[in-house]
């Protein structure tokens, strides 16, 4: 077997490194824990970006929880997003009464969260907030604010740590720019 890896990296260029997500996460599970004692939460992790972070995040918030996994895609499966939402994978659990925490990778235009807030909300959750990993603020489309963020970052289109480029480069343990090659 060959010693060199087929999964060649060189084209990306750190932004954040795994070592300050980790940091961060602690940060943020620790925020969640204190926000929400005496509370179960639900985490619900918007597939598939949000599963790296997930399953760090829930190991980092020390409460009795539970999990749940939804899975989205805006019509028109181009990158630029419609605004319309449709559920692939549904909730396994209903929401009536619970303390809901929705867990994304990254907020963006911000259509997908909103749209799965107002619907969570007539699914009669009893709280919903957000957390997410990275914030692209100067995309916002919809008014959604998020609750917990990892990281505010400018308008570029980042991969790794969950994050996909046409399904590549969700396993890199750090969050990275793919270099233009001209
Ligand atoms: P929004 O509805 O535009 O906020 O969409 C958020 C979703 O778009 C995220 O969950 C990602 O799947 C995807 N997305 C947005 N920006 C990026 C990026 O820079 N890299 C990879 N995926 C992204
Ligand atoms: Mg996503």
């Amino acid at each position: 077997m060959s010693a060199s890896s087929e999964f060649n990296n060189s084209q990306i260029e750190v932004m954040i490194s795994a070592e300050a997500i980790q940091a961060r996460i602690k940060e943020l599970g620790a925020a969640i824990a204190r926000d929400y004692t005496g509370r179960k939460p639900e985490l619900i992790c918007v597939l598939k970006g949000a599963l790296v972070f997930m399953s760090d995040l829930i190991r980092a918030i020390d409460l009795e929880l539970s999990i749940d996994f939804i899975a989205v895609s805006s019509y028109g499966k181009g990158t630029r997003s419609t605004g319309e939402v449709r559920i692939i994978k549904d909730l396994d659990e209903p929401l009536e009464g619970r303390d809901i925490i929705l867990v994304e990778d990254i907020l963006d235009t911000g259509l997908t969260l909103s749209y799965l807030v107002n619907s969570f909300r007539a699914r009669g959750a009893t709280s919903i907030s957000i957390v997410t990993l990275l914030n692209k603020p100067e995309r916002r489309k919809a008014e959604v604010q998020a609750d917990y963020i990892g990281f505010t970052i400018e308008d570029k289109f980042v991969v790794g740590y969950g994050l996909d480029a046409a399904e590549r480069y969700r396993n890199l343990p750090y969050i990275g720019v793919v270099k233009s090659t001209d």
